[in-house]
């Protein structure tokens, strides 16, 4: 049986470890990487450090408007289907590639298997959102990390192998925790103790592509008081140049550059909180237990909102401020599964 994955964005390629790791050891399987995200440290790094095997295609697409990158996406994977002939074509979460791969698929009659399926915000002007309602619609497959997501398809009429398995990023979290305590540096490299900096993220292009809203991030950062760590993805970077904003002078705001998974996991884990508007993130700040603020108006993951484990704040100055500084006190469920969400996939993929 020959499975062809599509990857293209960071999340994916975090995804795709622990279900490829899981996935050779009955199936073949052919990787095309769209080219979506194609800096080395928005790629190549983490096929380095988590031993994903290297693509067996490599589309080259990079940036573009969604027409032109999710179109171009779909012609070349439409070419490497009818050359490959796979027997099932997997997509993960919510990207362009994700909805160029599935649609590619779906129109020559190969059957789709979503990792990640079901995830709603109820928000269409998220590209997001888009994709995610056009993947489950022609998915054949379909495995969801929470009861949420299950509900959410129940309610758009999608029943048939809709499956609960857990979350594939927690697999990958408990996999890959305790490598990175050993094998990163980078609390030394930033000077931090631990537990003495907030963690910060922006990406997502409801924020960036709003500039009031990011004048409104930018401010309540300044406001908070202490260390911040800011990995900055390249599309905050060039929007807030576009804006004509310096963020360099923000007190106690360190800007690094997108970093690796691991260094990744050990920021998260020594931060204070999280204050973030990507989805990994959100639900990582949860695996690990610290508290985390969103800076969104809605998240698809609402489970981590209980007991203020995560505060879902928007982008008004005060409420991110607030939220910040409250002290809060959470406890963690297993909502996101037991940490073997790849293993189950496989063993349902085999069953039916
Ligand atoms: C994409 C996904 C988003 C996901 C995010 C993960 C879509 C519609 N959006 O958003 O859901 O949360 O990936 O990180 O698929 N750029 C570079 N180098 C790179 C990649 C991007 O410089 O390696 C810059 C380019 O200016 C590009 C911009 O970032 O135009 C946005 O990249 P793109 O892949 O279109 O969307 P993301 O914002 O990364
Ligand atoms: N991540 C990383 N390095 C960074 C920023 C994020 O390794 O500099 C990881 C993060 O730990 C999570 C994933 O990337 O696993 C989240 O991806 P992103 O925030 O880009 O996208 P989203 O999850 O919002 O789609």
């Amino acid at each position: 049986m020959k499975i062809l994955t599509i990857l293209g964005a960071r999340p994916q390629f975090i995804k795709a470890a622990p279900v490829s790791r899981e996935l050779r050891k009955k199936y073949e399987e052919i990787i095309v990487h769209t080219g979506q995200h194609y800096d080395s440290n928005m790629s190549d790094i983490f096929f380095e450090e988590l031993n994903i095997p290297k693509p067996d295609y490599y589309l080259g697409v990079g940036s573009g408007n969604h027409g032109k990158q999710t179109g171009e996406m779909l012609a070349k994977v439409e070419e490497i289907i009818v050359d490959e002939k796979p027997d099932y074509l997997m997509v993960y979460g919510d990207t362009n590639s994700t909805l160029a791969g599935s649609l590619a698929a779906s129109k020559l009659h190969i059957p789709v298997i979503h990792i990640e399926a079901g995830l709603r915000s109820f928000n269409k002007k998220m590209p997001e959102e888009i994709n995610r309602i056009m993947t489950d619609h022609v998915s054949n497959y379909l495995f969801c990390p929470t009861d949420t997501a299950i509900e959410n398809l129940k309610n758009e009429n999608v029943h048939e192998n809709v499956v609960n398995v857990g979350d594939v990023m927690y697999d990958a979290v408990l996999y890959n925790k305790e490598l990175a305590k050993e094998k990163t540096s980078i609390l030394t490299e930033l000077e931090l103790k631990g537990k003495d900096y907030y963690l910060i993220t922006i990406h997502r292009a409801e924020n960036t592509d709003d500039e009031e809203k990011m004048r409104n991030i930018l401010e309540s950062f300044s406001k908070i008081e202490g260390k911040k760590v800011w990995p900055i993805h390249p599309r905050t970077k060039n929007k807030l140049k576009g804006y004509g904003i310096n963020i360099d002078e923000i007190p106690g705001l360190e800007i690094i550059d997108p970093i690796g998974y691991l260094d990744m996991l050990t920021l998260e884990d020594q931060a204070i909180k999280i204050v973030t508007d990507s989805g990994g993130v959100q639900k990582e700040a949860y695996f690990m237990k610290v508290p985390c603020v969103t800076v969104r108006e809605q998240t698809e993951w609402v489970e981590t909102l209980e007991n203020d484990a995560n505060i879902l704040v928007g982008t008004d100055v005060e409420k991110i401020l607030d939220a910040v500084n409250k002290e809060v006190n959470p406890t963690y469920k297993e909502v996101f599964g037991d940490g073997n969400a790849s293993a189950k996939i496989v063993e349902y993929l085999e069953k039916h």
